[in-house]
């Protein structure tokens, strides 16, 4: 069958799909829409880069002015899933006994207030104090418990949070930042949106130690195509979709999600859900367009309305 002059090859079901979802093909419907509506992470060329500058820091020897990073990118584009994965990466094996605990992420607490950000990371580590401990008796906590726990890098997502203070609270913030970044002798990386990018430009110091590297929105390009083969590998859909090689449907896809990954994923999702419902096992046109998706932009304008 040719598609906007294209082959779509139909190949095997052993030849197009990864090993897990080929075992999914005999399952029940139910099954496999439980299955598809799993959390996993696709590695693609940008995350690989990100993933990799992460274990170049992680390996850094302690010197005076460690290296920091901060990454930057679209909300729902996959910063968060980048992080988490590295982190995962790096847990102590089940059924190994240690303390070990190489890489902390901790959300930046709602406005530019360092107490409620050391208690983040006590809490994260499990380690009891007082809320109303000074600070430089917190500090002495982090730092004596990162060094017991052979901690090596601590993440900082949703930084963007951090500009809902003042000026003066965001610089008395990031300086806290930069004092435990030369304390711990371990480089800190910072996760939000580009926004986040005001918050470690408040000085020079800062903003010459996180480096940032930006998560961009999807285009189509080959990447995009090589997005479009991983998520069609993983689909336990019966027949091929030939998603990277239809235009038409790979344009639609690309729009409807603003080039959003977290779109991206949840609007091919709901498709494939689709598909195996009505018994096509293919995604279509018609699947993609049933499944009623408004575009976020549109959404948020929507939302906007609602609330007024
Ligand atoms: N590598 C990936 N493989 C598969 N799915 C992914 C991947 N990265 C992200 N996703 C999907 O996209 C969704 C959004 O990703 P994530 O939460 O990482 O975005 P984010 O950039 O941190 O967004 P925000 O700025 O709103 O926190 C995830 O819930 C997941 O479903
Ligand atoms: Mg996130």
């Amino acid at each position: 069958m040719a598609k906007n002059g294209l082959k779509v090859k139909n190949e095997e079901p052993a030849l197009r799909l990864i090993p897990k979802s080929l075992e999914y093909l005999d399952k029940t419907d139910e099954e496999r829409i439980e299955y598809i509506k799993k959390e996993r992470f696709i590695v693609y060329p940008s995350a690989k880069k990100i993933l990799d500058k992460l274990e170049e820091l992680l390996i850094e020897p302690k010197k005076t002015r460690m290296p920091c990073l901060l990454i930057v990118g679209d909300s729902n584009n996959g910063k968060t899933s980048i992080v988490k994965k590295f982190y995962k990466s790096h847990m102590p094996t089940d059924g190994i006994e240690t303390d070990a605990v190489p890489v902390i992420i901790v959300q930046a607490p709602p406005r530019p207030d360092v107490a409620m950000f050391y208690d983040a990371i006590l809490d994260e580590i499990l380690i009891p104090f007082r809320k109303s401990d000074s600070l430089s008796r917190k500090e002495s906590e982090i730092t004596y418990y990162f060094q017991k726990l052979g901690t090596k890098m601590l993440i900082v997502d949703e930084i963007h949070n951090i500009l809902s203070g003042s000026v003066a609270r965001q610089k008395e913030f990031m300086n806290a930042l930069k004092n435990l970044n030369n304390r711990l002798l371990m480089p800190i990386v910072l996760v939000g949106i580009k926004e986040a990018l005001n918050a470690t430009n408040t000085d020079f110091q800062i903003s010459s130690r996180f480096k940032p590297m930006y998560l961009k929105r999807w285009n189509f390009n080959g990447e995009y195509r090589g997005l479009l083969k991983s998520i069609e590998k993983i689909l336990p859909l019966k027949k091929e979709s030939g998603l990277p090689d239809d235009n038409k449907l790979a344009e639609y896809i690309l729009e409807s999600s603003e080039g959003l990954l977290g779109e991206i994923i949840e609007l091919l999702n709901l498709s494939a859900i689709i598909a195996i419902g009505g018994g096509k096992e293919k995604i279509t046109m018609e699947d993609l367009k049933k499944t009623g998706y408004v575009m976020p932009s549109l959404r948020r304008s929507i939302n906007d309305l609602e609330a007024v």
